[in-house]
């Protein structure tokens, strides 16, 4: 009976969210210059006749939903609102206005989204027991990402946060359906930055130099070994070197060769011995060869855990929304996530919202220029995250 509520609200306000999706998308703002958006939203929320909006982490916001007995219970829910440093190639009416930035990771999907849960939960307040929250996050792109501030700002308490609840776009995925997977789900994310410090001269007597070029070969090949031997079988950990740079020359032997690479896994402990088998691999083969080298291990965003319960309770919430074969399990995802440090801090569900449409030629994958969405998940977006949270306020 809720659940026809929310279709039918969900039906109604489609044009409106798509157009603030649109719009949002025309003019995509980088991590933490977020101010046209920030003031966007801020309006919708006034609109829709929210119980109070606040500023939080600069160009965030926070906003309340009281249900009946609002103190009962508090379910947060969460949408991030920045772009990528792309340049859009989709030919599209609602295609960026601003050159070289662009939603490219859905994050204008995320928030219309929200938007439009909100705008249900409100017309339902009578409907529901409890408070929710609505996390607007800026920043999750770029490193340290908006969530920690937000968190050090207080956004988990007053009221303090029983349950929290993310999506996020996922091209794999046909539009209409939605993923789901409980515990472990996405990776932490650290970067790795290490210089080799050779001596470097003529290609034709390498006897004479130190080789940073061949010493950097067989740092990437040892560093492998941290995952294929170091990690347990049953951990999953990823370790690659994406740049090397070293400029010599065909008859000349650079004096330096600067690499950078990411390692990702699921396990705190083991992150962090991992980034000492980096440090000290990399050193004692600089050493063995009479090189030296610089190696950091940037920490980025932790691994992302979806509590069972929690996941558990959207999921069926999404079965009973969407039917059960519109509910996908998924498989791990080793990319990074800013929402794992709320999933850190409560019980939360981070669950894929289908956007593909091969139909439509809808295929593209996140943080390419030509990624769109069929907009016909909005739908999706919306309503369900709006009974997700319903039906997680009246969880015991
Ligand atoms: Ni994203």
């Amino acid at each position: 009976m809720i659940i026809e509520q929310i279709k039918e609200i969900s039906e109604g306000i489609f044009e409106e969210i798509r157009a603030f999706r649109r719009d949002m998308h025309q003019h995509p703002e980088l991590s933490f210059q977020e101010v046209e958006t920030q003031k966007k939203v801020r309006v919708y929320l006034e609109k829709i006749g929210v119980d109070s909006i606040e500023t939080c982490a600069t160009t965030g916001l926070v906003a309340l939903i009281k249900g009946k007995n609002p103190a009962k219970k508090t379910v947060a829910l969460r949408a991030d609102i920045d772009a990528l440093p792309i340049n859009e190639l989709n030919e599209v009416p609602y295609k960026s206005q601003n050159q070289g930035v662009m939603h490219a990771c859905g994050h204008d999907v995320h928030t219309s989204s929200l938007l439009g849960a909100a705008t249900i939960l409100t017309q339902l307040k009578s409907e529901f027991e409890g408070t929710i929250k609505l996390v607007v996050q800026p920043g999750e792109e770029k490193l340290p990402g908006g969530a920690s501030i937000m968190i050090k700002e207080g956004v988990l308490n007053n009221p303090d946060v029983d349950a929290m609840v993310g999506q996020h776009v996922m091209p794999l995925i046909d539009a209409g359906k939605v993923g789901f997977r409980s515990g472990l789900y996405m990776a932490s994310a650290d970067e790795i930055y290490i210089t080799i410090h050779g001596k470097g001269g003529h290609g034709a007597h390498p006897h004479m130099n130190i080789d940073p070029v061949t010493i950097a070969a067989q740092v990437i090949t040892a560093l492998q070994q941290v995952v294929s031997r170091s990690a347990k079988p049953a951990m999953p950990s990823v370790l690659s070197i994406g740049k090397i740079i070293g400029l010599g020359a065909t008859n000349v032997i650079p004096s330096k060769v600067e690499m950078e690479g990411t390692f990702r896994t699921f396990n705190e402990k083991w992150r962090m011995e991992a980034h000492e088998k980096i440090v000290q691999i990399t050193t004692q083969i600089a050493e063995a060869f009479g090189a030296t080298c610089d190696v950091e291990v940037r920490k980025g965003y932790p691994f992302l855990n979806n509590d069972e319960q929690k996941t558990e309770t959207a999921r069926k919430a999404a079965i009973e929304y969407l039917g059960e074969e519109n509910v996908e399990e998924l498989d791990i995802w080793p990319a990074g996530e800013d929402f794992a440090y709320f999933s850190q801090e409560v019980p939360s569900c981070f669950y894929r919202l289908g956007i593909r449409n091969e139909e439509k030629g809808i295929t593209s994958m996140l943080h390419t220029p030509t990624f769109d969405i069929d907009e016909k998940a909005l739908k999706v977006g919306a309503g369900l995250m709006a009974y997700i949270a319903i039906t997680e306020l009246g969880e015991a």
